[in-house]
């Protein structure tokens, strides 16, 4: 026992006794779990948009865990890649389980993320006080973007390497630095070995590094400025007498089994695709990347997974590739300003008028047909269609200051609603 530390405030396991006491003497493990779980209040009004946090929190360890054992069966460099994922198809136990999980676990990946932000854009989530948190959210989707581009490289498929020709040469039209950048990305004058080994030290050491810092940051943001709900109405601003906000309720037990159900949910319908159609088609697995890389062979059409399509149809909208590329830069950024061209008095869009939601509804059926646009030949009608819809989607944005402005909305009840 060490009395000089067992009656320390937030530390009520530091005075029991047994193992548990001894730990939590030295390091606040039942605190830190109690002011982030049980002390934690979050609005009673959660619906299942915000299932997606905790989804992606789960596959964000799903993935790391996959990785780390296919990487103990992968052997980088463009002579043994190929073979050696096939090896893990064909000879690993359970080698095809692991990589079908990892490939299908990317698709989900983002599936998850968009729907995550989907809500902020529903709800208006990444309004004060919870700008930074968006902040965090984006650089995590860029790094998710980067991580999922390297890690597509690796099997060395005739898609990963043209998707890799394809991507490095975008940042040719940076002027000036741009062809000499291309080369220092490559290490070489084409995609080639030495491309393909940083690419690999950067999928499995690098970004997963960056992304967990960001996660990390993500989370402790959240916590300190608290969850926003589907009225977002800030639930701090009504407390009790004990402090504690009128329209909460306490994050553990009550979200960690709503969310223990969104995992088993979710794991179901996970498992059906991994067992039965872990390629879905031609969605999460292209046909030609289970042919060899092949320089002298390029497939039609080349297309990057379904995550992307919808920026790469907006780069192919455009003839000069330069200003499509920044187009393309441009239809992720903008993304970041989010909360400084929202001008609404209100977060959610249960309370905007028809306006904002009209300008919604646009911006989502663009994303989707623009990710279908991207999947398709580089030729017309397909062209044209992609720069109709990209209108609707700048327009969501960048229009924003004005149409947020004058906007019809209705007045925001005092509580949370919540039909239990
Ligand atoms: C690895 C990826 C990510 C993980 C693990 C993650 C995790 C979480 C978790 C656990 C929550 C609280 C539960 C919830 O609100 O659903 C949350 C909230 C939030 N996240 Fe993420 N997140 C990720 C990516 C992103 C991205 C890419 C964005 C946006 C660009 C984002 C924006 C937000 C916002 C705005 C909230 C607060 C939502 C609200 O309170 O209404 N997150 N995140």
């Amino acid at each position: 026992m060490a009395p000089e530390t067992a009656g320390k405030p937030g530390n009520r396991a530091a005075s029991a006794a047994g193992l548990w006491g001894w730990i939590n003497r030295r390091l606040p493990v039942e605190a830190f779990l109690r002011a982030s779980a049980a002390d934690y209040y979050a609005p009673k009004n959660f619906n299942v948009w915000y299932f997606f946090g905790s989804l992606a929190l789960m596959v964000l360890v799903m993935q790391l865990v996959t990785g780390i054992f296919l990487t103990m069966f992968y052997k980088v460099g463009a002579a043994t890649s190929f073979d050696s994922v096939e090896f893990i198809m064909r000879e690993v136990p359970y080698g095809w389980l692991l990589r079908y999980l990892h490939s299908a676990g990317a698709s989900a990946f983002f599936l998850v993320v968009y729907l995550h932000m989907y809500r902020a854009l529903l709800y208006g989530s990444y309004k004060a006080p919870r700008e930074l948190l968006w902040l965090f959210g984006m650089f995590i989707y860029l790094a998710l973007m980067a991580e999922a581009f390297l890690g597509y490289v690796l099997p060395w498929g005739n898609m990963s390497f043209w998707a890799a020709t394809v991507i490095v040469n975008l940042f040719g039209t940076i002027p000036v630095i741009g062809p000499g950048l291309v080369e220092w990305i490559r290490g070489d004058y084409g995609i080639a070995d030495a491309t393909l080994n940083r690419f690999f030290s950067l999928h499995v050491a690098a970004v997963p590094l960056v992304l967990l810092l960001l996660v990390a940051l993500h989370l402790v943001a959240l916590h300190e400025v608290g969850s926003n709900n589907p009225d977002g109405i800030e639930i701090y601003d009504k407390k009790d007498a004990r402090g504690r906000p009128l329209d909460g309720i306490p994050f553990h037990p009550y979200y960690t089994v709503k969310d223990i159900f969104g995992v088993c949910a979710f794991l179901t319908l996970f498992a059906i695709v991994v067992f039965f159609v872990p390629t879905l088609g031609d969605l999460f697995m292209e046909k030609a990347n289970f042919e060899p890389a092949n320089p002298l062979s390029t497939p039609d059409p080349i297309s990057p997974s379904w995550y992307f399509t919808p920026y790469y149809a907006i780069l192919r909208a455009v003839p000069d590739q330069r200003i499509g590329a920044l187009l393309m830069l441009l239809a992720v950024v903008s993304f970041f300003f989010l909360p400084w061209l929202d001008r609404s008095p209100v977060k959610s869009m249960r309370y905007r008028g028809w306006i904002s939601k009209s300008f919604l509804g646009a911006f989502t059926i663009s994303f989707l047909v623009l990710m279908y646009l991207g999947m398709q030949p580089a030729q017309e009608p397909y062209v044209t269609m992609a720069r109709v819809f990209a209108i609707p989607y700048f327009a969501y944005f960048w229009l924003m200051p004005f149409y947020s402005r004058i906007d019809p909305v209705k007045p925001v009840p005092e509580r949370v609603t919540f039909h239990g």
